[in-house]
């Protein structure tokens, strides 16, 4: 099949490679001729694990190009991949979205053989129906579904193992309502074995923004019993193995600690919160996942000021500040609200982390970055917000340490307290 990719951040980089590897030819599309060179030479414009490895196995059957009408009209297939960040009140800003329906519409004007449209960008549910469908039959003065194809194909990919999750999927989601659409990404699925589910495009893009946001309450569910567990003295992730068992309800995401970041979660609550109140639902559950997950972050605040009441003039080390491990993205990440509450204490912070340094220092200038996790450690107090591999052999001993994410070794410290345990 022959495919292009309008939009190369996280999604499209990952999409067009992996769609590159299942055989077919991959045509990237960016305004930034930048990214589009690396991916020439088969570099990746993120950072994700393997991603070099594969553009570079697939570059006979990738091109890369600013050129959005040579690319659909070279091509028979194009996903959408842009971004879709967030407005000041929390729901999604389409104007991406808009753009790139423009703009392939305008070339679908003029290209007589048939285009299959697929919606990959995370969109509340009814973008693609509303302002998609409606941008495109304008630009083109076409009709969807009878002259062009039109589909939604959300993805699942957690950063840091995007490529498994792409190639060994819990499941497919197939937003299609003409037969031409479907057989398109029907075909382009043909070698995956797991679910498959067809069904009407509003219906998968809320799935998407279903499964984020229900991950989103499991951990601020286990946050909110590991802050009471705590105070019990009852050990919260036990209580999850033991609940996990139970098939209903499965162990994933139940691990508590100071709470959920990236460019995902946050953001998709948010959106669906957004559209929840403009249809005039007050969605009481979701408000509650975000208000545990803003919280969360400040109770490591309050444990160390147990310790040191007045963090004044205090070293205090920082030990991750990617959003997850193995990632050098920051966004949301919950050393944000955490190094803006020790300035704003008085403390004087050191941080390190593996790749996020750079991203980091853009939003926080001022702060002091140690070339190694053991420098970290030659400070009044150490907090663990990322649980980075290398963060398990650290010698704490002799050491205040607050955990936000459970790293076991460090439980060593002459002060260990966890954020929930
Ligand atoms: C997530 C979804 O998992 C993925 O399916 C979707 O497509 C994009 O959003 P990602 O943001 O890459 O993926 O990371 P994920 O591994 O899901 O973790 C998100 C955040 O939740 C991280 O900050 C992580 O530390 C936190 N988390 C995760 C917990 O606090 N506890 C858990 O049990 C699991």
């Amino acid at each position: 099949m022959k495919i292009s990719i309008l939009g190369t951040g996280y999604v499209g980089a990952v999409t067009g490679a992996c769609f590159a590897e299942l055989g077919n030819s991959v045509v990237f599309v960016d305004i930034d001729p930048a990214k589009l060179d690396l991916i020439r030479t088969g570099r990746s414009p993120i950072f994700e694990p393997g991603l070099d490895e594969l553009l570079g196995k697939n570059l006979k059957r990738i091109s890369a190009t600013t050129d959005t009408g040579e690319a659909i009209r070279e091509t028979d297939v194009t996903f959408i991949c842009v971004g879709t960040p967030s407005n000041p009140d929390g729901s999604i800003d389409l104007q991406y979205i808009e753009a790139a329906s423009q703009a392939i519409g305008e070339v679908l004007r003029q290209k007589e053989s048939w285009h299959t449209v697929v919606m990959k960008s995370t969109v509340v549910s009814g973008t693609t129906a509303g302002i998609v469908q409606r941008t495109l039959e304008e630009a083109s003065e076409k009709v969807a579904f009878r002259d062009f194809g039109l589909a939604s194909n959300p993805e699942f990919l957690r950063e840091g193992s995007a490529l498994a999750d792409v190639f060994s999927p819990d499941r497919i989601v197939i937003g299609a309502e003409d037969p031409r659409s479907r057989e398109v990404l029907e075909r382009l699925y043909s070698s995956f074995d797991c679910p498959k589910l067809v069904c009407a495009i509003p219906v998968a893009e809320m799935i998407k923004y279903v499964s984020n946001a229900f991950l989103a309450t499991k951990i601020s569910f286990a946050n909110e019993i590991g802050n009471l567990c705590k105070l019990m003295g009852i050990d919260t992730a036990e209580v999850f193995e033991g609940v996990g068992l139970d098939a209903r309800i499965n162990p994933a995401f139940f691990r508590s600690g100071i709470g959920f970041g990236g460019s995902c979660f946050p953001k998709d609550v948010r959106a669906l919160i957004a559209q929840a109140e403009e249809m005039g639902v007050l969605p009481k559950i979701l408000q509650s996942v975000m208000a545990v997950n803003e919280d969360q972050p400040m109770r490591l605040l309050d444990l160390l000021k147990k310790h040191i009441p007045d963090l004044r003039g205090k070293r205090i080390g920082v030990l991750g500040l990617s959003f997850k491990p193995d990632t050098d993205d920051i966004r949301e990440s919950r050393a944000i609200p955490i190094v803006s509450a020790l300035l704003e204490a008085g403390a004087d912070v050191i941080a390190y982390d593996p790749l996020a340094i750079a991203n980091f220092r853009s939003l926080f200038p001022d702060i002091s970055y140690a070339s190694s996790a053991a420098e970290v450690l030659q400070s009044d107090a150490v907090l663990l917000i990322t649980e980075w591999k290398g963060f398990e052999v650290l010698d704490y001993a002799g050491k205040i340490v607050i955990d936000g994410r459970r790293v076991p070794k460090a439980a060593i410290g002459s002060i260990y307290e966890g954020v929930c345990w």
